[in-house]
Order: structure tokens, then C-alpha cells, then sequence
């Protein structure tokens, strides 16, 4: 098994390098490459085909976060290094859970069309345009994965979307209601996006899993990451057809704490985990590392929970639980 580890810029490389430490201690091989804002600045390209052509032969591709305030506005930016690595991949279907105080959720983005991915430009007049578009065939893929994960835990699915303004949202609701005869062993509901991203912020625990679309679930996973204790526990699971697929935390590459060595390594931890689980069949490892993070947060919480641990320091406890299991 072989890891692809793209660090990243801001607390991309601070939270990559625990992560680094618990594959050395379980005995995974892995590398890492140049990727987003850095990469940039060290060659011109956010996504280097260096870069892509390990993520393509690795099992796994862990990533930390991209962008710098620098680069925001730019014709090349960071950014675009990760929706590349995305689209090359073709991971359509990005896993965000959330848990916390009687909530344990499950968003289900789609993560290669929609808003992200449509026709974008400018007019002669000058008007500047981005078009939300979708295949029957992309919303059929999606809702199928999301009625079959749903299955797997409380077997209730909310499908979001604006079927009230967008022509692509009645699309969606048609192809989910159609997917859904498939399932009939899951409770379907729809909600408005609006009104479910007030839901979650009211009544988070009424969800269990969620399918929407690409932008709204950028939102509604910040939204969820929010009322569980913040971007630094996050996780995401990005999974296409076969292998890799991509690992990273929901958060970004935080430009305000960046560099002081206190980012919470959680995401980037639960993450890890999800890709044991799910790409390197390690589920074992994947149970025991989420074990040791629930415990490390217990007792070494880092600042941005109301603690004091440095990002190393949480790393320290996660990997003494880890040999302790070990031993
Ligand atoms: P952000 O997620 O980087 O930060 C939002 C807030 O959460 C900040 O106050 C930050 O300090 C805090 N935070 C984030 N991660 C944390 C952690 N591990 N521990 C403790 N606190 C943490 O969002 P932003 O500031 O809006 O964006 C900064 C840059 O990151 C932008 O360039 C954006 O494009 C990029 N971004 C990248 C990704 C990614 O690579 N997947 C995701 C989101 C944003
Ligand atoms: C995320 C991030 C990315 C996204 C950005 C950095 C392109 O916000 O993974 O949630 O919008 O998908
Ligand atoms: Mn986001």
C-alpha cells in the first residue's frame, strides 16, 4: 500500500506531518509532493503532472489544504490544483460526517459538477457568468452512493436542493425519486437549501444522511462542522469508481493561525482514518486511530476547543494511545 501526501501551504504541512507520524507507526509506505499555492511559487502549476502521476498510482492521496492570501485573485491560484486533482480523479462523491452533542450526520456533496464545474466566461458586455449544470447520468451516480451509505447507518435520507428557482434542482428531485425506488427500505425527504442550512443550524439532529449539490454542500458541511465543534474536527472522504481516493479535511489552509503550530490535527487525523477504511483496507487501524483521536481530544484538546495542546502535542497523545493499543 502506498500513500500519496500532498501537504499543501498554511497548516496543510503542520497537520500533514502527524498524519505522516501514524503511517510511519502502522507501517505504510508513502511520499510527498508539491501541491496548491507552494507549488506555485516553487514551479508555476498548482497540480505539477509529477504530482498527479503519483496521486494516480498511489492507493491513498492524503491532503492537507491549499491556498495563500497572496495568490487569492490571481490567474493561477491554488484552488484550481485541487479541483483539477478532483476532475483527473474523478472523485464524484465527497463523504463529510459530523458528529457531536446528539448529532451524527452525514453529508453526501457531489464533488465534480454542478456550480464548480459548468461553463463559465465572460460576455462581450462584460457580463461575467459561472453555470450550474448536470448529466442525468451525474445525479443517478450520487444518489445512488448516498441511498446506499444512508442504508448503512439510520436509513433516512434528505435530499437538498432549490427545486423552488433551478431548472438542474428539478432535475435532481426527478432523478432522486427515481433512484429512490431502488431503496425503499430508506425514508426519503427533500428539503430547500435554505431552509435545511437553518435546520442544521436549529435542529442538526434530525438528519442523518444528506445528498446535495456540489456548492451547497461546500456550505452545508461548514454549516454541520459548525454546530460540532468547529472546522478542526472535520473530515472528508472524496471516493470515485475504483482507487485513490482523496483524504483531506473539510477546513482550509487557515492563513490566521498558520505557522504558530497550534492548528487542531483532528481533520486531518479522521481523515487518515477514512482512508484506511476506504482505500487501504486497514479498517482495524482506521477504528483504532478514531478511538485514539476521540481520546486525545478528551484529554489534550488544542486551542481552538478551549485547550492548550500544540499541534505536535495532540499528534504525541494520539500516537501514545496508538502504541499502547499495540502493545
Ligand atoms: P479555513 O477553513 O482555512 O479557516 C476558517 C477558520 O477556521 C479560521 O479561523 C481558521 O483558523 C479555523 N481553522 C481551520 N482549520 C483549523 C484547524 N485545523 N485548527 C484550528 N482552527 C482551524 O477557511 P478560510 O480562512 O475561509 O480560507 C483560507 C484559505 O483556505 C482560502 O484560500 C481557501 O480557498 C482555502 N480553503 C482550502 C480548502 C481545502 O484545501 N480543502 C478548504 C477550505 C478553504
Ligand atoms: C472545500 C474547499 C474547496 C471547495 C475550495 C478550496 C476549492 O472549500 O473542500 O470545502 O470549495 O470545494
Ligand atoms: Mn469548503
Amino acid at each position: 500500500m502506498k500513500v500519496a501526501c500532498l501537504p499543501g501551504d498554511g497548516v496543510g504541512p503542520e497537520v500533514m506531518r502527524e498524519a505522516e507520524r501514524v503511517l510511519d507507526a502502522l507501517g505504510i509506505d508513502h511520499d510527498s509532493h508539491p501541491f496548491g499555492g507552494t507549488a506555485i511559487l516553487a514551479g508555476g502549476d498548482p497540480l505539477p503532472p509529477d504530482t498527479l502521476a503519483a496521486c494516480r498510482d498511489a492507493d491513498a492521496v492524503l491532503l492537507g489544504a491549499v491556498g495563500l492570501p497572496e495568490l487569492e485573485g490571481r490567474a493561477v491560484r491554488p484552488e484550481q490544483g485541487l479541483l483539477g486533482l478532483r476532475r483527473e480523479l474523478g472523485v464524484f462523491s465527497n463523504l463529510r460526517p459530523a458528529k457531536g452533542d446528539g448529532v451524527d450526520l452525514l453529508i453526501v456533496r457531489e464533488l465534480t459538477g454542478g456550480l464548480y464545474y459548468g461553463e463559465r466566461g465572460t460576455r462581450a458586455d462584460g457580463t461575467v457568468f459561472d453555470t450550474c449544470e448536470y448529466h442525468p447520468d451525474e445525479v443517478e451516480r450520487i444518489a445512488r452512493q448516498a441511498f446506499a451509505l444512508a442504508r448503512t447507518r439510520g436509513s433516512r435520507l434528505t435530499s437538498v436542493d432549490k427545486v423552488n428557482v433551478l431548472e438542474t434542482s428539478r432535475l435532481w428531485r426527478r432523478v432522486v425519486e427515481e433512484v429512490a425506488a431502488d431503496f425503499p427500505d430508506v425514508q426519503l425527504d427533500h428539503a430547500l437549501v435554505d431552509s435545511a442550512a437553518m435546520q442544521l443550524v436549529m435542529d442538526p439532529g434530525r438528519f442523518d444522511t444528506i445528498v446535495t449539490e456540489n456548492t451547497f454542500g461546500d456550505i452545508l458541511s461548514d454549516v454541520a462542522a459548525g454546530v460540532t465543534g468547529g472546522l478542526g474536527l472535520a473530515a472528508s472522504a472524496s471516493l470515485g469508481e475504483g482507487r485513490p481516493g482523496i483524504f483531506e479535511p473539510v477546513h482550509g489552509s487557515a492563513p490566521d493561525i498558520a505557522g504558530q503550530g497550534i492548528a487542531n490535527p483532528a481533520a486531518m487525523l479522521r481523515s487518515l482514518a477514512l482512508a484506511l477504511a476506504h482505500g487501504l483496507d486497514r479498517a482495524g487501524a482506521a477504528a483504532d486511530l478514531d478511538e485514539a483521536v476521540e481520546t486525545a481530544l478528551r484529554t489534550t484538546p488544542t486551542r481552538d476547543l478551549g485547550g492548550t495542546a500544540t499541534t505536535s502535542e495532540f499528534g504525541d497523545a494520539v500516537l501514545r494511545t496508538l502504541e499502547l493499543d499495540d502493545a
